[in-house]
């Protein structure tokens, strides 16, 4: 039977991986086609729903990596392996890897902003020599709380990596301040033909850009990933609506472009 897409399934947590006391990655049995960047809509019934991206694809499985901050992101962290979740989707246009073949890319998250380019940097960590070169900037508020560190570990075989946490108490194995300081010390042979993908908080997404834009980015090779509040998901209800774009729809994935009129 063909699935709808517009209809929630349950799915079964297959594992569950703790990052921190507030972020986990739920991996969620799901056969079927999904990009790094979409988002599924996870839901407990009698206590609501919420768009969660896809932070890893495998074979039978997509996996959610969920920051505890409210309602249904609780109760979610109440369910164990074994457990089922209702989600629906896979929805959005997620990040097309072709659109970066060929190119220097960088990689700039912060946060849970690196579980939607998880998938993007797993794919040419696997596929190298489809780029020129890989730089993934990564920044955290604290040590304790950097996401997929074993994943990291992995990557730098492979790519230039530089792991930064805004401060930290102790000597740590990465750097010390925000994104932005490290973009200008990024060596790329031709920066104005780079690519760059800029996902996390909105103020961290601004100045980043800015930072690659003064380093000679252009507008036209940069893409963000947007995550505003949305409801349906499916482009009904107009939660996520701003002037003609639904970023449900439209979105999450916008070239800079676009996306730049859409940043809070
Ligand atoms: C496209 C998209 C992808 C997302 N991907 C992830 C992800 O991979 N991992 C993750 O942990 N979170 C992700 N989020 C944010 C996540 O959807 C919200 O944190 C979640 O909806 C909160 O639900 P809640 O009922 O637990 O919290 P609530 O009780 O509703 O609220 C708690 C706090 O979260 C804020 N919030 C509520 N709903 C949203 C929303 N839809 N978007 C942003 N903030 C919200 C509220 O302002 C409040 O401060 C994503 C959001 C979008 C739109
Ligand atoms: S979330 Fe309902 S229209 Fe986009």
């Amino acid at each position: 039977m063909v699935r709808n897409e517009y209809t929630p399934f349950l799915s079964e947590i297959l594992q569950v991986k703790k990052h921190t006391d507030i972020e986990y990655t739920f991996r969620m049995a799901f056969s079927g086609e999904v990009k790094p960047g979409q988002f599924f809509e996870v839901s407990i019934p009698k206590f609501g729903e919420a768009p969660i991206s896809v932070s890893g694809i495998g074979e039978g499985y997509a996996e959610l990596t969920i920051r505890k901050v409210g309602k249904v992101t609780n109760e979610i962290f109440e369910r164990y392996v074994g457990d089922k979740l209702f989600l629906r989707g896979p929805y959005g246009n997620g990040f097309k890897v072709e659109d970066y073949k060929g190119k220097e890319l960088v990689i700039i998250a912060g946060g849970t902003g690196v579980s939607p380019v998880r998938g993007v940097i797993e794919y040419f960590n696997e596929h190298i020599d489809e780029l020129k070169s890989l730089h993934v900037v990564a920044g955290f508020k604290t040590p304790g709380q950097i996401l997929f560190l074993e994943d990291f570990a992995k990557w730098k075989q492979n790519m230039k990596i530089i792991l930064t946490v805004d401060c930290a108490e102790d000597d740590t194995a990465c750097h010390v301040g925000l994104v932005t300081e490290y973009i200008p010390k990024l060596e790329l042979q031709d920066k104005t033909n780079a690519a760059a993908i800029v996902v996390g908080p909105p103020a961290m997404m601004r100045y980043s850009i800015n930072g690659l834009l003064k380093e000679g980015f252009q507008e036209e090779n940069v893409w963000i990933s947007h995550e505003r509040k949305m409801c349906c998901g499916i482009g009904k209800c107009g939660h996520c609506k701003i002037d003609d774009t639904y970023v449900c729809l439209d979105g999450p994935v916008f070239l800079y472009t676009k996306g730049k009129n859409l940043i809070d």
